[in-house]
């Protein structure tokens, strides 16, 4: 059996959605990516897409597990300013050389999902063996569980 591990940062809820689903169909570990300052709030929300525009990484809590001893890591964002949330660039600048191979699912408004996968794949230093994309309002009706089973499929090889 391969060891699954789901990487996710959640600033709203949204990812965590995907991630929590996505951990129990594989029966993955989870690890949630933390800060210790929150970024709830309206001038939380402007600072988080000015550290988006401009590149600037946060400080994060130390991981619970070792992405190494997995054989895929799937990682998972919010897309922020057409990029992976700073949480997420700065878990893959810490352990981008631990991941034997990688997985990508991001969650968005609406525009900016195929520029943030390519980016979360070049921090990770290589290429997605399969990528996700589920919109708000996908979420919100239930349209993303279709393309939930073909990401799985994808990872699994039974898709
Ligand atoms: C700072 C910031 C920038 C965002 N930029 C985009 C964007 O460029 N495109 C988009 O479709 N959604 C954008 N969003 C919306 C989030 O990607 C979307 O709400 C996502 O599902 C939130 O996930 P979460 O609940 O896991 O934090 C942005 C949200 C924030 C906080």
């Amino acid at each position: 059996m391969p060891k699954f591990l789901v990487v996710y940062y959640s600033r709203t809820g949204h990812t965590e959605q995907v991630a929590k689903a996505l951990a129990e169909k594989l029966g993955a570990d989870l690890e949630p990516i933390r800060e210790k300052r929150s970024r709830l709030g309206f001038l939380e929300y402007w600072r988080s897409g000015r550290e988006s525009f401009l590149g600037i990484l946060p400080t994060i809590e130390p991981s619970q597990h070792d992405p190494a001893g997995y054989d895929l890591v799937i990682l998972g964002s919010p897309v922020w300013a057409s990029q992976p949330s700073t949480p997420m660039r700065a878990y893959l600048a810490a352990h981008n050389n631990k991941l034997n191979s990688i997985a990508c699912f991001v969650t968005l408004g609406g525009s900016g999902a195929q520029k943030t996968l390519a980016r979360m794949a070049d921090a990770a230093g290589k290429p997605a063996i399969a990528t996700f994309s589920a919109t708000e309002r996908e979420l919100k009706t239930g349209a993303w569980m279709e393309g939930l089973e073909q990401f799985v499929g994808a990872i699994t090889g039974k898709g």
